[in-house]
């Protein structure tokens, strides 16, 4: 995924795009670049690398008003200059974000036209829509043109040496904001660049086309009517996009869990009364089956859920990524409900899954962060995360309002199945204030976790183990200490070691078991005893109740101590220590945590 940016206005142009673009880079940050008009002439300043080393090249207060700018998540071509964007052809200039599928056989007839310099589908686009131009003689028919014959998805923003004083705005499946306050105008992949000036705006719909000039935003329907456009309110402030005095985004966001729960409980639940979530939610009670899409964490908070589901809801519940359930032959069952899970609502292989079910005739409900993304708008029902602006790559708040969202999905469901009384189901929602307590006491240890965090910095692998719910809750800590310290680690089914892969177990290989479930917690404590048995340096992360049961001798080397509040919220107070834990091995590391190399924040390409 990558960032786009654009402005025009009274301000300094380059200032601004360089600011919003470093709001957006945890987008994408491998290069970036702007362009911009000064004098009549469209100057482009590109860049490999971080905004940072962009904004060196630049000289102070450029004295230009409009212009476009992006920072990339390489998709074709390496993260280098000569890849970065923005892309120019003829007298074509622009950013994009997306893949052009298509764009080998239209650089293939391209190429006897235009000379191209880089290895992107992004130049092609360039080269395509100044050709189309000179066919058409007329831009919004060309760009009509253009998204009829680009396959893929496409935000992009253009301008034209022509008309230096616009900018021309088209989008397929990436996300593209636009705002206009006290006559400057902007646009931008999502609000956290423009949340400075406003937290008005625009979103521009598949198949139209925004022309931004210096009065206005004109934006027009495929038929190149103009029309006018619903005005969103993003309802978060600028402090969501600031670090707040944490060292890091990633730390900020794990101490927001508390006032994220919060707001899911006003939201929801206020005074915690299952009335009030079956006000709130969809009715659940016509389906016999659930399917629960999303990639990485949100595909491990459905593996979270799954067990909560089938237990106290006693419903069926799969589990897929939605990179497998695209192609996967799927039994369309109209009493199915097909849960998707997203944090940012942009994910392209979440968004063709949806597609999918929605082809199928299948229900589908987004359980989705960013208000009003692509999967939000085209589920049929929706519950938001609450979880506010998530900046830091590795995601731990949203995450945990997506557990905590299926979590009261199965309350519900087991309430309105009759499965638990109305006075059992007050009672789990009542324990709500108990996982903000517990979660504010985990918080308050957070030099606990640190000091574990400095006994493995500098492993080289480790092994996260436990079985049912805690195999889900391994898939997600193992997630959350490879992606951010680089540390190989895995997460394995406590049962399933013996059958092989124990053999990787050697002198000080650390291996963490989360063992939260009493029925199985003897099970997982001998697999943790055999890989000890070979060397194992163990960290033991339970519950008071078990560890007062259960340990009767010291197998483990530290242990994570969690405070018991009942099995349908131990997940989330077993997260919050194991994201603190990897925060700090990162951190010891000296990586960089917020923006970890190869990753981007919304995988918004296939
Ligand atoms: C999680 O820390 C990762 N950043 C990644 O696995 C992420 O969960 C995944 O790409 C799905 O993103 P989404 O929730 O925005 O769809």
């Amino acid at each position: 995924m990558c960032g786009i940016v654009g402005y025009i206005g009274k301000n300094n142009a380059t200032n601004i795009l360089i600011e919003g673009l470093k709001a957006l880079e945890y987008r994408g940050y491998d290069s970036s670049g702007i362009a911009y008009n000064l004098n009549n002439e469209i100057k482009i300043i590109k860049s490999e690398g971080k905004v940072s080393n962009l904004e060196k090249k630049l000289e102070e207060n450029i004295p230009s008003h409009i212009g476009i700018g992006h920072t990339r998540w390489a998709t074709h071509g390496a993260p280098n200059e000569v890849n970065a964007h923005p892309h120019r052809l003829g007298i074509t200039t622009l950013v994009h974000n997306g893949i052009i599928e298509n764009y080998v056989e239209l650089k293939k007839e391209l190429e006897k036209e235009y000379h191209f310099n880089s290895e992107t589908d992004t130049e092609v686009a360039a080269g395509l829509i100044d050709y189309l131009y000179h066919q058409e003689k007329d831009k919004l028919k060309a760009l009509k043109k253009a998204m009829e014959i680009i396959k893929g998805s496409y935000a992009l923003a253009i301008m034209f040496d022509d008309e230096l004083d616009t900018i021309y705005a088209i989008r397929k499946d990436s996300p593209l904001i636009l705002a206009t306050k006290n006559n400057e105008q902007f646009l931008a992949s999502d609000i956290a660049a423009i949340l400075k000036y406003t937290n008005h705006y625009y979103l521009l719909e598949q198949g139209e086309i925004a022309k931004i000039d210096k009065n206005a935003i004109t934006f027009y329907n495929n038929d190149l009517n103009i029309i006018t456009k619903k005005e969103y309110v993003y309802e978060g402030t600028q402090t969501d996009i600031m670090k707040d005095g944490y060292d890091h985004f990633m730390l900020k966001e794990i101490h927001d869990e508390i006032s994220v729960y919060q707001n899911i409980i006003k939201s929801y639940v206020p005074n915690l009364n299952i009335h009030e979530l079956e006000e709130k939610f969809p009715n659940f009670t016509k389906y016999d089956e659930i399917t629960i899409i999303g990639c990485g964490s949100a595909y491990h908070a459905g593996m979270a859920a799954k067990s909560l589901f089938e237990e106290y809801a006693n419903i069926p519940v799969n589990v897929e990524m939605a990179s497998e359930y695209r192609y996967k032959k799927i039994f369309p069952n109209p009493k199915e409900l097909v849960i998707l899970i997203s944090q940012s609502g942009e994910t392209a292989d979440t968004l063709e899954a949806l597609r999918k079910a929605k082809n199928s005739h299948m229900d589908t409900l987004g359980i989705i962060n960013v208000l009003s993304s692509s999967i939000a708008r085209e589920s049929d029902n929706v519950i938001y995360c609450l979880a506010g602006c998530e900046i830091a790559v590795a995601t731990t708040k949203a995450y945990l309002a997506q557990v905590l969202i299926l979590n009261l999905i199965t309350i519900l469901i087991s309430y309105q199945k009759k499965i638990i009384t109305e006075e059992k189901a007050n009672e789990y929602l009542s324990d709500l204030k108990k996982l903000i307590n517990q979660t504010k006491d985990i918080l308050n240890k957070e030099k606990d976790y640190e000091k574990i965090a400095l006994s493995i910095y500098k492993q080289r692998e480790m092994f996260f183990i436990g079985r049912n719910i805690d195999y889900a809750l391994c898939m997600e800590a193992s997630l959350k200490m490879k992606e951010i310290s680089y540390i190989h680690s895995e997460a394995y089914p406590a049962g399933e070691l013996k059958h092989g892969t124990i053999s990787l177990i050697e002198d000080n290989t650390i291996v963490i078991g989360i063992v939260t479930k009493d029925d199985i917690a003897s099970k997982t404590i001998s697999n943790l005893k055999e890989t000890k048995a070979r060397g194992s340096k163990i960290i033991l992360v339970t519950t008071d109740k078990l560890f007062k049961e259960y340990i009767n001798d010291k197998f483990y080397e530290e242990a994570i101590i969690i405070n018991e509040i009942n099995p349908l919220l131990n997940s989330l107070v077993t997260m919050t220590p194991l994201q603190l834990l990897s925060y700090y091995v990162a951190l010891h590391r000296g990586e960089s945590i917020d923006k970890p190399r190869n990753l981007a924040k919304s995988v918004t390409v296939e």
